[in-house]
């Protein structure tokens, strides 16, 4: 190879650098730097070849676009997710910890397809067809026509799918485990990745098929080789779920052709996975509103609305330095919320452990959490049960202030079709009716004073009782 020609890439992060190091300087990983040669794969050589530039006419913003044709796959939260359906030509990278389900919902996916009358190809590069079959066949979907085949030569894939009718939907179970001889590295290596991605995604485009890639992620959420086709795919979901629950959610994280954090959920179960089409009335199921420290937040998904118990536990401390631990919350928003309640709502918490989680496995990234998360947390420090009918939800400012949040009307409709009788929220839009009877409360202060109330009231009836 001439010097010069070849450059580094790091295998763990991307990173590309001039010459070979022992250490990624990037991400710090040891021993992960290998060369990839230019002029090998796509854009090498042959696209370097200088060229007289053909000239195109430019365009405005305002013409005749129609939207694209959308194939629905019939699964309704998965539609959802992706902005109502496949896109023709489109290519849509599911990443996913192994062993949560990303499999289990595509075969279920191209099965309603089959039956649709689509043609629809799963390539397996993990198992073997008899697997595949296996898994079909115990969620009752073997009569549907999906066409199946073990490979994981991308150039025998695509020269294969170019045969016949072009298919409506292809899989690629998973990205890692492709190769393309377009490229010399093994397998699973980001160089691989990337160019077997790159063969995948201008098949989508010539032929108009629409390609899912499966990408496994690692624990912490890393698409450690998939990562780098993110830029190029136009739709990144990713399919979670909390160890030890059955629920899934499918959240659009990149989307070119629809709405991001729009989320799908989904139950594993026996017979695969099945929709949930009432999220908030599974999150909420066996909760027990009798203890304190339990609020219920009502939070935006996308454009739905879901409701979820926040619980928090706040007992002393026996350690040094007291322990903060969050599930499915902002850790940096817990120590926040925490510091304006010690400095505004007149709380100690420096010698309390503090846990806080949120019921049901799903994550929680909005700042309207803050009131619910507030209201747990006080309410577990002063034992006071909080009203198992009411929803709290707003901003906590660093001041002490609630602030207004996106969406209210929409969070208290969905309180009330779940028969909760009140809210506690920042004030409405204006000219917005809630449904509910509403208790606004301008500053962290009150709700203290208010939960620290009932805290009194709920003794006082303990007392009589005695
Ligand atoms: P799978 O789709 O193979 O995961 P991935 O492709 O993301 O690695 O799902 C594997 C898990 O799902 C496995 O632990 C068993 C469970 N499962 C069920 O609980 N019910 C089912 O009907 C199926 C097919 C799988
Ligand atoms: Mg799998």
């Amino acid at each position: 190879m001439a010097k010069g020609r070849g450059t580094f890439v790091c295998q763990a992060c991307g990173a590309v650098s001039q010459r070979w190091q022992g250490k990624c300087e990037a991400c710090g990983e040891w021993n992960s730097i290998s060369e990839e040669v230019a002029g090998s794969g796509i854009g090498g050589q042959a696209a370097q070849k200088a060229r007289k530039g053909r000239v195109f006419p430019l365009e405005g913003l305002s013409g005749q676009t129609k939207s694209p044709p959308r194939i629905t796959s019939g699964i309704e939260e998965l539609d959802r997710v992706t902005g109502g359906g496949f896109v023709p030509g489109s290519v849509i990278l599911l990443g996913g910890e192994p062993g949560i389900g990303k499999s289990t919902l595509l075969i279920q996916a191209c099965a309603t397809l089959a039956r649709q009358g689509h043609r629809v190809c799963y390539i397996s590069g993990e198992e073997a067809v008899a697997q595949v079959r296996l898994r079909a066949e115990r969620l009752g979907l073997a009569d549907a026509p999906v066409e199946l085949a073990a490979e994981t030569s991308v150039e025998d894939i695509v020269a294969t799918l170019q045969q016949g009718r072009a298919p409506a939907l292809v899989i690629i179970d998973s990205i890692q485990t492709m190769w393309t001889d377009q490229v010399e590295s093994t397998p699973g290596t980001v160089t691989q990745v990337r160019g077997a991605a790159q063969a995948l995604i201008r098949y989508a485009k010539t032929t108009n098929a629409a390609v899912i890639l499966v990408g496994h992620v690692t624990k912490d959420g890393q698409i450690a080789g998939p990562r780098v086709v993110e830029h190029m795919v136009d739709a990144v979901v990713s399919f979670e779920g909390e160890g030890g629950h059955h629920f899934r959610i499918l959240r659009s994280v990149k989307n070119r052709f629809g709405p991001t954090d729009e989320i799908g959920v989904f139950e594993m179960t026996g017979q695969g996975l099945s929709e949930v089409t009432n999220p908030s009335a599974l999150f909420l199921a066996g909760r027990d509103s009798s203890a304190p420290g339990a609020a219920v937040f009502a939070g935006i998904e996308g454009t739905r609305p879901v409701l979820v118990e926040v619980q928090a536990l706040v007992a002393p401390t026996s350690l040094g330095t007291p322990r903060r631990a969050v599930v499915g919350w902002d850790p940096a928003r817990l120590s926040m919320v925490i510091a304006v309640l010690e400095a505004h709502g007149g709380l100690r918490l420096g010698q309390h452990d503090v846990y806080l989680s949120v019921a049901g496995g799903l994550r929680v990234s909005e700042p309207a959490a803050d009131l619910a998360a507030a209201a747990a947390l006080v309410s577990s420090l002063t034992g006071a049960v909080l009203p198992s009918d009411t929803v709290y939800f707003g901003e906590v400012a660093l001041s002490g202030a609630v602030r207004p949040v996106v969406h209210s009307a929409l969070r208290i409709k969905e309180a009330a079709k779940l028969g909760f009788a009140k809210a506690i929220a920042p004030p409405a839009q204006q000219g917005e009716v809630p449904a509910l009877p509403t208790q606004t409360h301008q500053h962290i202060s009150a709700l203290v004073a208010e939960i620290a109330a009932l805290g009194a009231q709920n003794r006082k009836a303990a007392g009589r009782d005695r």
